[in-house]
């Protein structure tokens, strides 16, 4: 998990450098797949920064040797993170892959 954090925080650093430099891109897709992509999009953002201080907190629990509050909050820590992962590789692959701007 400590090395799952690790490359999350390397990630973090080299996604906000990319967007600071490149901007952002628009969706070009219609229809139910632009419907599809903003839901997906929104929760995303809104649980990508919502999993951040869930992911601190968890941490120091367990590195502190609080396991009983460490597995109570990682119930939602675990989930949570997962959704925000996989959803950005949805959001990725439908923003460059499946709709790419011509
Ligand atoms: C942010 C990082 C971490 C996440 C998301 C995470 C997630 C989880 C999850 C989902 C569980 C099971 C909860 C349940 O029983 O329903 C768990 C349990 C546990 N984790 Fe973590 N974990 C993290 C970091 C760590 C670290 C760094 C350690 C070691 C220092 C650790 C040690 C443990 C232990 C010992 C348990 C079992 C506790 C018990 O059954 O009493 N975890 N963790």
């Amino acid at each position: 998990m400590i090395s799952a954090v690790g490359t999350s925080i390397l990630f973090l650093a080299s996604y906000l450098f990319y967007h600071y430099q490149a901007g952002t891109t628009r969706f070009s897709g219609e229809g139910l797949a632009r419907l599809f992509y903003f839901v997906v999009l929104t929760s995303h953002t809104i649980l990508a920064m919502v999993i951040v201080p869930l992911v601190i907190v968890t941490l120091y629990l367990a590195i502190r040797g609080s396991f009983p509050r460490h597995r109570r909050i990682a119930r939602w820590t675990f989930p949570l993170w997962l959704y925000v992962s996989v959803t950005g590789i949805v959001v990725y692959v439908m923003l460059y892959h499946l709709f790419p701007t011509p």
